[in-house]
């Protein structure tokens, strides 16, 4: 039995599995190929969060694998209440046969896990977001620059130095590709995330750089951003987050800084007009809608791949 906690929990190879899973579960969807593998089992989904792309494609890949989803949303359950979370563990481990969570604080699923007896899926913490990043990968992957392999791909992440962007420098490097964070200084990855790039690509041959320097975006097969504000319990005022990432937006200006056929990626939502412009994500060159898609091509991978394990 194995949880997805952290991107660190599985290696390079087993990302790799992963992804071919998750695109072979899409080719029999496309084709008609049945695939019922999840056939009378039950997802529980706790979402201490609102969201829109993780609810729906967990719901939505438990259904077509033939199972059911539980949504558990915020007030729903007793969690927080008079229940601890290590008892919710227990009780969940009898009544579901898989559990994915959406919480605040990450040492919440870490002890969530830790009582359950069935896998549990990270939907994100505050520490990070790898069923976001597995489909990142798919949508990489599908859109490979010509003649050019993962491990030789730069992926820039542009602004604050989020989950989203530490999962994302996690699951580049241990795949061999190169990795830049382009941020503010005060908003960088921190120094535990650069001991876990090193790590990663001192294994795979990839690198990373965490930088305010422009220059660094340069060269570019992928400009990936995310949203400036909303996302923690105590962030300073919207208008000051705004100053201080208003050099980052992603405009058709950045976007020539990359290689020939940059293409654009944003986890959403995106504040658009702020994080990104219109222009940019409206573009050809734009594929967040197609991520927002693949987030359904993970989920099927994840739920067949974590329910095997058990
Ligand atoms: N990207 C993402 O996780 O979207 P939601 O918050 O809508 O789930």
């Amino acid at each position: 039995m194995k949880h997805l906690l952290k991107l660190g929990d599985l290696s390079g190879e087993e990302i790799i599995e992963l992804l071919n899973l998750a695109d072979q579960l899409k080719y029999e969807r496309k084709n008609g190929i049945p695939h019922p593998h999840l056939a009378g089992k039950t997802l529980g989904m706790i979402f201490r969060k609102s969201s829109t792309r993780t609810r729906v494609s967990f719901e939505t890949a438990m259904s077509q694998l033939g199972g059911h989803a539980q949504y558990l949303g915020p007030g729903m359950i007793q969690l927080g209440g008079h229940e601890t979370i290590g008892d919710t563990g227990k009780v969940l481990s009898r009544l579901v046969d898989v559990v994915m969570a959406r919480v605040i604080e990450h040492k919440t699923i870490v002890e969530l896990a830790d009582a359950c007896t069935i896998p549990v899926i990270n939907g994100m913490s505050d520490y990070n977001h790898p069923t976001q990043e597995i489909g990142d990968l798919c949508t990489i992957k599908e859109n490979l620059p010509e003649g050019k392999r993962l491990e030789d791909c730069k992926v820039v992440f542009v602004g604050d130095g989020t989950q989203v962007c530490a999962s994302l420098g996690f699951i580049t490097t241990k795949l061999g590709m190169h990795f830049v964070h382009y941020g503010p200084e005060g908003h960088q990855l921190n120094a535990d995330h650069k001991h876990i790039l090193e790590a990663n690509c001192k294994l795979s041959g990839g690198s990373w750089a965490v930088t305010d320097e422009r220059d660094a975006v340069r060269g570019a097969d992928f400009i990936y951003t995310d949203v400036w504000y909303g996302l923690y319990e105590n962030e300073m005022p919207k208008e000051e987050r705004v100053r201080v990432f208003a050099d980052y937006q992603v405009n058709r200006e950045l976007m020539q800084l990359g290689a020939l056929g940059c293409k654009f990626l944003h986890c959403l939502p995106a504040t658009r007009g702020e994080d990104v412009t219109d222009e940019v994500a409206d573009s050809a060159a734009s594929l967040c809608w197609e991520q927002a898609g693949n987030r359904l091509t993970a989920m099927r991978g994840l739920l067949v791949y974590f329910t095997r394990c058990r």
